[in-house]
């Protein structure tokens, strides 16, 4: 199913982006091959020239990728329009990683001598690649807070050289969130290209499309796969033109191509992602619910809470606060190490979005190497336990944090 065709977004997780298969298999088959077959050299020229649809070699498509593409392509434009008034099409290229999937994008369109604009909140890797590789590429990075929407456009009014907007709402780790609808506004104002990373909050419960941005980027390896069983990343375009154009001769080139069996992996996740987005999402409020009332928690760090910085943006934009949360232990760092040794279901690993509940205290593990002022200049103070709160039933969740607090 490639067409919307009004069709309840649940729906849209089953079904969409399923071809019937040639050998009438109920689910696509994982399609191990790496280059595919002709009927005649004639058919082989149409295929090559985009006259007939087709598969020419395993770097450049395969169909069980092309179903999580599309799947995910329909689930970002999901009730969206076009500006006719038509169902909004988008175009999504899957990756082996989100890092390989930004990497694409941001080759695909912003050349040696431009320049992006960002906000300091990004995930690590983006941070890193704009640090380390792109300005050897001749690429430079200004940064600026989004939240200041008229220093955002003094900073793009003053380098004529900026063409990019990057965008990552809500952010990893500290989950602070930016307004889409303005920053995209002022973006356009300017005709800077727009991308959003909607990895934390997914298309169940944000679609950046909806406020006209040209590129959203997605690490698949966590909600949207949902099983921890795979590493991937997605982009996903509106431009259909550039899509087939630039950015799918990037992808070709660059390499960053997924595989048939992660593909598998991630279409099988998706099956279910609205159903288990709902249950992380109820989860969520209630443990965070449960930790801001707690004793030796000094503070917790959930959109859903009031007290947030950007609870409005959040509210404005997202369905619900989601089911990522943060919160600083009283007892610093020793209650950290200790919090995470005493736990008994929750699973002490990084990444996110998995069906269990991932636990991570970043003082000793992620951010263990970074100089303590650095590290608590970044807003990861000594006793901060991140939790990506899984689909379990919220009482054991909860039964597991209150043994290991206490
Ligand atoms: C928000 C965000 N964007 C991008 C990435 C990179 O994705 P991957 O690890 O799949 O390369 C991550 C990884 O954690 C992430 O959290």
């Amino acid at each position: 199913m490639t067409e919307q065709d009004n069709l309840g977004f649940d729906t849209v997780c089953v079904h969409g982006g399923h071809q019937e298969d040639g050998h009438r298999a109920h689910l696509t088959p994982i399609y191990a091959t790496s280059t595919y077959t002709y009927d005649s050299v004639e058919q082989a020229v149409n295929i090559f020239k985009g006259d007939e649809k087709g598969y020419i070699y395993g770097r450049f498509g395969n169909p069980t990728i092309n179903e999580a593409e599309d799947k995910i392509a329909m689930m970002e434009a999901y009730g969206l329009k076009d500006s006719q008034g038509n169902q909004l099409q988008l175009k999504a290229i899957l990756h082996a990683s989100g890092m390989g999937a930004i990497t694409t994008m941001v080759l695909a369109n912003v050349k040696a001598g431009e320049k992006i604009i960002t906000h300091q909140s990004l995930y690590g890797g983006t941070q890193e690649l704009i640090d380390k590789v792109l300005p050897g590429l001749g690429i430079e990075t200004i940064i600026v807070d989004f939240h200041d929407l008229a220093k955002t456009e003094e900073a793009i009014k003053a380098d004529k050289s900026i063409s990019m907007m990057y965008v990552e709402t809500p952010a990893n780790p500290t989950l602070q969130c930016v307004d889409l609808e303005a920053l995209t506004a002022l973006a356009k104002q300017h005709g800077l290209t727009v991308c959003a990373d909607n990895t934390f909050a997914t298309p169940y419960l944000q679609q950046p499309f909806k406020y006209d941005v040209d590129f959203v980027m997605h690490s698949t390896t966590k909600f949207l796969n949902g099983h921890g069983t795979a590493v991937g990343g997605i982009v996903i375009g509106r431009d259909l033109e550039k899509m087939n154009g630039i950015v799918t001769k990037t992808h070709r080139l660059l390499g960053g191509n997924s595989n048939a069996f992660e593909a598998y992996l991630l279409t099988n996740g998706l099956r279910t992602f609205s159903l288990r987005m709902e249950r992380h999402c109820g989860n969520a409020e209630k443990v965070a619910t449960y930790l801001n009332e707690h004793a030796a928690v000094s503070w917790v760090n959930y959109l859903g809470l009031e007290s947030h910085p950007d609870y409005a943006i959040g509210k404005k934009q997202m369905k619900h606060p989601g089911a990522m949360l943060s919160f600083e232990l009283k007892g610093g760092f020793d209650a950290g190490v200790k919090f995470i040794n005493s736990l008994k279901l929750c699973t002490s690993a990084v990444s996110l979005g998995t069906c269990d509940t991932l636990v991570v205290h970043a003082a000793s593990t992620t951010h263990v190497g970074v100089p303590r002022d650095k590290r608590v200049e970044y807003g990861i103070t000594d006793g901060l336990i991140r939790m990506s709160v899984g689909i379990e039933n919220v009482e054991d969740i909860i039964a597991d944090i209150e043994q290991a607090l206490s």
